[in-house]
Parts: structure tokens; C-alpha cells; sequence
């Protein structure tokens, strides 16, 4: 007999964005005219075109595929030498990060997913609420947590509350906690944590053994240099921090798909009897044995986001973005709502208006502009009464979808 994991049982709801597809659709089949209209702003899917030194770079790789002298087959498992070089001369200037603590993946979800291979059972797991679905769900999965209640929240999670009353950044845990998932600029609220707040997240992490799970996906959004692009700006943070980057928001690559994290080489976790040992070493006896890297063309796309030409054309589209997040902001302060994030990030968190819960606004907003949001319910208990707008879209779309929300609320 086939046992199976019993813990995805425990999953009573299905993830959050195929849940929003299938009401899409639902929508779509019951209304095909309106249908036509509809906008999406609900996943964080990128529009605009890949930039072209990424084009260009992964036409060549191709090529190079296409003769025997230059043929490639399996690369490194932890990503070609030439990608993780970019990475840590470009992403970390000034930041000590070598190229040998990097990994290249095909994804922040997989890889935040994923990093749960490399610690013990019975860890103690503290996640912010709301919070990005893949570090509760996967937890889940691997049995870190007991039945889930009807709010969503799990037995044995330690959930830290993100309020607008703590501008989103959550308190230090009550209790001792092993590992920590941080998000910023964070998804979904769009806030930020400045350097005070991440020493005090370093210190707690140092005092206790814990790892901060940090997921920097959305770096490429901090406007000017007082905010963090990464937790290993923050002195100590390398003796307890792993970060997450991706390259799908910054040069788009949501379908191209290419990531990597950052494992410094002196982080270690304890066995059960206290022994030290090289969280480095294991991710990498792990990527190599389950993961045959990312494809060859879509490193040099990769790399080529690096290049002179490739930082001007990622910073264009992090600037359109940018300014579809800023008329978004702006249409709904404009209506009375509160608004948060939209400043160092392409999500707009905005408090539904009064009598409307989370998932009465979704489809208020489907059904009565054909606009797709995200309801905040579906990122946690404490993003009941939220909706987040993805400002992901065409400048045209963005303006829509602004006159609509006036013909809505207004
Ligand atoms: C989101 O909409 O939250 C993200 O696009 C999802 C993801 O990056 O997996």
C-alpha cells in the first residue's frame, strides 16, 4: 500500500492563485461579454517584453547549443560559474557575498519551498500574516504544523501579525523560534522594513540559533539607498540569514524562469545532539541531487541583466511598473481608502471600503469593473479586510482600471 503524505490533507483550500483562476473562469463562462473586458491585477504577472540584452543573450546561448565545438549539455547544478559571478559582483556590490554561496534555481517559489529539505523535523516556524501562501503551505506539506482552523491559520505556526498599526512589520516573537520568513519589499503589502527594524531581527535570530528566511524578490523596487536591498547589508546577518532572489519581477522572467539564493558559508544548524553543521554543504548535497540546473540559454539571459544595456532596460521597466503603482495609489486615496505599499514595491495594499470584507471586494471588483485584485483574506487572517492590486500590467490597463475603480467607488 501506497501511503501518502497525509500532511496535504491538511491543505483544505487550494493555493491561492489557481483558487482565483477558477473563479475567473467561473466568471468568464457565466458572463462572456463583460468577460471581455476584464483586466487582471490579480497575480504579480509580469506584461511588459522581455528586455532585449536578455533577448539577445539567450539567442546566442541557443546558438551556441546548435554546434558541436560549442555544445553544452548538463551544466553545474549551483548555476555556471559566469551567472554566479554576475550575481555577486552585481546584486551584492559592497556586500560580502562570493560566488560559491550562490545557487541558481528556476524559481524564489521553489527555492523558498524547496529549503525545508535541509532542516529537521519538530522546528519551530514563525511566518508574518499576511504572508506570501508558499512558506505556509509548505510547511504544511512537511509536517511542521498541525490541523488548520477556519481563519486558515495552522496549529504550531507562529504567526506575527503585520498591521497597518505596526506599519506591516511585525513584532519580535514572544518565544524562541527557529526559523523566520521575512519578506521586503513584502508581498503582499508592499511595505518595507528599514535597517533598524532588520538589526533587531538579526540580533533576535543571533540571541535565539534562529535562520531568517529572507525573500528579497521584490529588491529591485527600493527606491533610493536608506532601505534595504538585502539582509546581508545588515552587520551579522551572515551568521543567520539565507536570502531569496529571483530574476522574474526585476527583468521579468516570470516565464523564463531563474533565481538563486544566497547560502553564506559560515551559517550552520544543529543536529539533535548539538553538532554544527554547514547549512552551505547540505543545500548543496541537496540542489545537486535533486536539481540538474537551470538551462544553459536562460543563465545568459540571466547574466546579461548585468551588462551595461541590460541595468539601463530592467530599470525602465522597474520604472513603468513603478508609475502604474503610483496611479493606483493614487485613484484610491483619492476615494477615501487607506493605502499602503505602491512606494518601494508594484503591490498596492488598500483597506476595503466599510462594510466589505476581502473576498466581498474580489468580486465586487469582478463582477461590477471586470478588474481581478487579490483578496487580502487570501494571505492570511490579518489580511482579512485588504485587497492588493498588482500594478504588473500596461500603463493603458493601469488607467483603466483607475477610472473604473472611480465609476465603482466614487
Ligand atoms: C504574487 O502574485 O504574489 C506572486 O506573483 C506570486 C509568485 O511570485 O509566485
Amino acid at each position: 500500500m501506497a501511503l501518502v503524505n497525509e500532511n496535504f490533507l491538511k491543505l483544505k483550500a487550494g493555493y491561492l492563485f489557481p483558487e482565483i483562476g477558477r473563479r475567473v473562469k467561473a466568471f468568464v463562462d457565466a458572463e462572456p461579454v463583460k468577460a471581455k473586458s476584464l483586466i487582471r491585477c490579480g497575480i504579480g504577472d509580469v506584461t511588459e517584453p522581455l528586455p532585449d540584452a536578455a533577448r539577445e543573450a539567450m539567442k546566442l546561448a541557443v546558438d551556441e547549443l546548435g554546434a558541436r565545438e560549442t555544445f553544452r549539455g548538463y551544466g553545474p547544478e549551483q548555476g555556471y560559474e559566469f551567472l554566479r559571478k554576475a550575481i555577486a559582483d552585481n546584486a551584492y556590490a559592497g556586500i560580502e557575498v562570493s560566488a560559491d554561496e550562490v545557487f541558481v534555481s528556476d524559481g524564489s517559489k521553489c527555492d523558498t519551498g524547496n529549503i525545508l529539505d535541509i532542516f529537521g523535523k519538530g522546528i519551530r516556524v514563525a511566518i508574518t500574516d499576511p504572508v506570501y501562501p508558499v512558506y505556509v503551505d509548505t510547511n504544511v506539506m512537511a509536517g511542521n504544523t498541525g490541523e488548520g482552523d477556519e481563519s486558515g491559520r495552522f496549529e504550531g505556526l507562529v504567526y506575527l501579525p503585520c498591521t497597518a498599526e505596526n506599519n506591516f512589520v511585525p513584532a519580535l516573537p514572544e518565544e524562541k523560534v527557529d526559523l523566520i520568513y521575512l519578506c521586503y519589499p513584502n508581498n503582499p503589502t508592499g511595505t518595507v522594513a528599514t535597517r533598524e527594524e532588520l538589526e533587531k531581527w538579526v540580533a533576535y535570530a543571533k540571541e535565539n540559533d534562529s535562520i531568517i528566511l529572507y525573500d528579497s524578490a521584490y529588491e529591485a523596487y527600493v527606491q533610493g539607498s536608506d532601505v534595504p536591498k538585502s539582509i546581508f547589508e545588515i552587520e551579522g546577518a551572515r551568521d543567520c540569514a539565507i536570502e531569496f532572489r529571483s530574476f522574474s519581477k526585476n527583468g521579468g522572467f516570470t516565464g523564463v524562469r531563474c533565481a538563486y539564493i544566497v547560502i553564506p558559508k559560515e551559517l550552520t544548524g544543529s543536529t539533535t545532539s548539538g553538532e554544527r553543521v554547514s547549512l552551505h554543504g547540505l543545500w548543496a548535497r541537496r540542489h545537486a541531487t535533486k536539481f540538474n540546473g537551470c538551462s544553459y540559454p536562460v543563465q545568459r539571459g540571466a547574466e546579461a541583466l548585468y551588462s551595461v544595456e541590460g541595468k539601463m532596460q530592467v530599470a525602465r521597466l522597474v520604472k513603468h511598473y513603478m508609475g502604474n503603482a503610483a496611479l493606483l495609489s493614487e485613484a484610491c486615496q483619492k476615494l477615501g481608502l487607506s493605502v499602503y505599499g505602491g512606494e518601494h514595491s508594484p503591490y498596492v495594499w488598500v483597506k476595503c471600503p466599510d462594510g466589505v470584507d476581502s473576498w466581498g471586494m474580489f468580486d465586487k471588483m469582478l463582477n461590477e469593473a471586470q478588474v481581478v485584485v487579490t483578496p487580502g483574506a487570501g494571505f492570511g487572517a490579518a489580511g482579512e479586510g485588504y485587497f492588493r492590486i498588482s500594478a504588473f500590467n500596461t500603463r493603458e490597463n493601469v488607467e483603466v482600471v483607475c477610472e473604473r475603480l472611480v465609476s465603482l467607488l466614487g
